[in-house]
C-alpha cells in the first residue's frame, strides 16, 4: 500500500485496482451524489473503465498530485476520497481540492482533517502558490469545510448543469487560499520578545 500522506485519524493513500468495489458503493448512495448528479449512481462499468483507470495513470503524470483514496488508520476501513491537482486547463501550481466521503463519514471532521493535510503538503512540499476548491452554492457541507481548511469565497458563478436539483439556480461557488494567506493563519506571527 502506497501511503501519500498520514493525519491523525486518517491514511491518504494511492488508489489501485482493486479498489472498483468500494468506488461503485461510496458512488452508489443517492446521498453522496446528490450535488454531483442529482443523486444517480455511477454504473460500474464507468467506475471500472473510466474513472479508476484515470486515477491510476495521473500518478505517473504528476508526482504529488492527484486521487487519494482516504482510509481511517484505527480499523482500514475505506472513507472515500480526497482530490489535489489542477484543474483541466489551469497552472500546475493552482491545484483544485476536492473530496467524497461515504455517508457513514460524515460530520466527524475527516473531510477538514484530510484537506488541511494536503493543503499544508501543497504549500510546503509541492511548491504551489495558490489552493481553489468549487461547489454548488447549496451545498452547505462542502462550503463548511472549505471555509474550516482556510479557504474563502471569491465568486458565485452560474454554468449550465445536466442534472438540475433544488438550489442549482444558486449556482456555484469557488473559494480559494493563497499562499501568502495561508502563511499568515499558519505560521506562527510575531517572534519577538515582549518588553
Ligand atoms: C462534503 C463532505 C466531504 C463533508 O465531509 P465531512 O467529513 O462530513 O466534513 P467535516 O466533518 O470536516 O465538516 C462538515 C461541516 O459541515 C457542516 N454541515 C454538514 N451538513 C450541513 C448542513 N446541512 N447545514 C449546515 N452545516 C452542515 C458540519 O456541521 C461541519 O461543520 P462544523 O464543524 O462547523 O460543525 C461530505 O458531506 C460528502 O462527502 N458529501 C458528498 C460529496 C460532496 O458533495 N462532495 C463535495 C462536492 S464539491
Amino acid at each position: 500500500m502506497e501511503i501519500f500522506l498520514e493525519t491523525e485519524r486518517l491514511l491518504l493513500r494511492r488508489f489501485t485496482e482493486a479498489d472498483v468495489d468500494a468506488l461503485v458503493e461510496l458512488d452508489g448512495d443517492p446521498e453522496v451524489m446528490r450535488f454531483l448528479t442529482g443523486g444517480k449512481p455511477t454504473p460500474r462499468e464507468v467506475v471500472q473503465d473510466d474513472i479508476l483507470p484515470a486515477f491510476l495513470q495521473y500518478y505517473a503524470r504528476f508526482a504529488g498530485y492527484g486521487f487519494w483514496a482516504a482510509t481511517l488508520k484505527a480499523t482500514g476501513e475505506f472513507l472515500g476520497w480526497f482530490h489535489f491537482r489542477p484543474h483541466e486547463g489551469a497552472s500546475l501550481d493552482e491545484p483544485e481540492l476536492g473530496y467524497r466521503l461515504r455517508r457513514s463519514a460524515w460530520g466527524k471532521g475527516y473531510a477538514t482533517e484530510g484537506s488541511r493535510a494536503l493543503i499544508h503538503n501543497g504549500f510546503t512540499e509541492l511548491g504551489v502558490r495558490r489552493v481553489v476548491a468549487s461547489t454548488m452554492a447549496v451545498n452547505i457541507a462542502s462550503r463548511r469545510v472549505m471555509e474550516k481548511s482556510g479557504l474563502r469565497l471569491v465568486r458565485i458563478y452560474h454554468e449550465s448543469w445536466p442534472y438540475p436539483i433544488e438550489g442549482s439556480e444558486e449556482g456555484d461557488v469557488e473559494y480559494a487560499v493563497t499562499r501568502e494567506e495561508w502563511e499568515q493563519a499558519t505560521l506562527p506571527h510575531d517572534r519577538s520578545t515582549p518588553h
